[in-house]
């Protein structure tokens, strides 16, 4: 009831001309009030991010990409954002890259897929599957810092220069050398690697990931 006011609200402010606006500085990262102010379990978060119109992305996307999985999982797998396929299907990583992802889990980590979670720094698909920008990650960072307090994972693998960045706030440091190190974060802890669509495009980079997942298997 609450959101539907809002959201008429926020109509309103567009019928006089309002638009998106960028984040103040302030609060770019997401804050322990935006994520507590969201619900306690994840269905309930689900439903809050199916009826989300924080950024442009909400205008062309076909379908919220939640994120899906095991909700005890003890790792937990970070993209960037839906592409085509996911947005078709509302699933994360089942496209090429899913199924290259898919098959490291299987294969490497010896898991089945359901074993672990899987989600995304943004949960709409950036059109033309450009990176998301910063506002639009910060944004939908709330939703992705209370699955991760609901899931509790142990280990969070970062898939890509973009999850990384926006998970950590380091903008600095290339992916070639934070991959495969152990991050603390919270009291989890994150490991950074290639992300599958890199290795489509550069299978010689597979055995950096290789030895990356091999590190998170001992971990476990
Ligand atoms: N790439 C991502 O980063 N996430 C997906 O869900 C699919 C492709």
């Amino acid at each position: 009831m609450q959101q539907l006011r809002l959201l008429k609200h926020l109509y309103q402010l567009k019928s006089f001309g309002y638009d998106y606006f960028d984040m103040p500085k302030s609060v770019e990262k997401a804050s322990d009030a935006q994520v507590s102010g969201l619900p306690d379990n994840l269905h309930a978060l689900r439903e809050y991010a199916f009826s989300c119109h924080l950024c442009g992305l909400s205008k062309t996307r076909k379908n919220v990409v939640f994120g899906e999985g095991n909700e005890h999982a003890r790792i937990m797998f970070v993209g960037e954002g839906p592409g085509e396929m996911e947005d078709n299907s509302g699933r994360p990583f089942v496209g090429r890259a899913g199924q290259l992802l898919t098959k490291i889990i299987e294969n490497v980590l010896e898991l089945k897929r359901e074993d672990v979670y899987i989600a995304n720094i943004v949960k709409c698909r950036p059109p033309s599957n450009r990176t998301p920008s910063k506002e639009e990650a910060n944004q939908c960072k709330p939703y992705l810092l209370k699955q991760i307090e609901l899931i509790s994972p142990e280990i969070i693998v970062s898939l890509g220069a973009t999850s990384y960045k926006y998970l950590t706030l380091d903008m600095d440091t290339p992916i070639s050398k934070v991959r495969g190190e152990v991050i603390s974060f919270g009291k989890m802890k994150l490991i950074p690697t290639y992300h599958p669509s890199f290795l489509l495009r550069n299978p010689s980079a597979k055995k950096d990931v290789f030895k990356d997942m091999l590190k998170v298997k001992a971990m476990l």
